[in-house]
């Protein structure tokens, strides 16, 4: 089977509409999933993803909607504005998962997914019912909160991504990353590597894109 190459995501976690448009236009052709994020997403709605997905047809565009509960309807308003996937937070219920899931497959058909987004407490007991609700993306993240509290990558999350991959998942990792922290997961079969601020607030957007590529090439390619 050919070796995958981690996927680079950016996540648009911008306060308003234009900052995210205007950064999604710098990097989009840099990168290959394009995130409608989290605190956008609650600023202006699913606008974004429609102006996300008009602007690129053709990439992934993922909704961090970090769904708890009305699942079913969260991804049908998303889906029908172009997102592929949707994030639903650990803690939600299993039929809260489904119900999303459903929804996203029913509008954007194979390309619809949703991811599980992981904070805070979790068991591999769920993930198992995650897998046996035919869902197989999981989302590992170092909150940006905790972080600021002092929190750093290390083994302890290494060896989570570990077992959840040989779970069988496709694990994502996100949080705070840099070029410099990719070499951490040097060997670990990490799906994509989502970076927000990384590479939006950076003073050249598109060459820091470009730069996470380089070094996930050097150590995956
Ligand atoms: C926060 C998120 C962010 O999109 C994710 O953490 C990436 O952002 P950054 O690289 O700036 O931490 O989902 O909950
Ligand atoms: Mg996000």
């Amino acid at each position: 089977m050919a070796k995958h190459v981690p996927n680079l995501q950016v996540a648009l976690d911008h306060s308003d509409l234009k900052g995210a448009v205007s950064a999604a236009v710098s990097v989009g052709k840099e990168v290959d999933v394009i995130e409608a994020g989290t605190v956008c997403l609650l600023q202006v709605g699913s606008e974004l993803v429609e102006v996300l997905r008009s602007l690129f047809p053709d990439k992934i565009i993922v909704a961090d909607t970090k769904c708890a509960d009305a699942g079913g309807t969260v991804a049908k308003n998303n889906a029908s504005r172009g997102a592929d996937w949707m994030t639903c937070i650990c803690c939600a219920t299993i039929p809260t998962m489904a119900a999303a899931r459903k929804a996203i497959e029913e509008v954007r058909g194979d390309r619809g997914e949703v991811q599980i987004e992981l904070y805070g407490d979790w068991t591999y007991e769920q993930a198992q019912q995650w897998l046996d609700a035919g869902i197989s993306q999981a989302i590992y993240h170092q909150s940006r909160d905790a972080l600021l509290a002092g929190e750093t990558w290390g083994e302890k999350d290494l060896n989570k991504v570990r077992k959840l991959i040989e779970m069988g998942f496709r694990v994502s990792v996100t949080g705070g990353l840099s070029v410099e922290t990719l070499k951490l997961f040097e060997g670990v079969d990490v799906f994509t590597f989502i970076a927000g601020r990384g590479i939006t607030e950076a003073a050249d957007p598109a060459a820091a894109a470009r730069a996470f590529k380089d070094e996930i090439r050097r150590i995956w390619g």
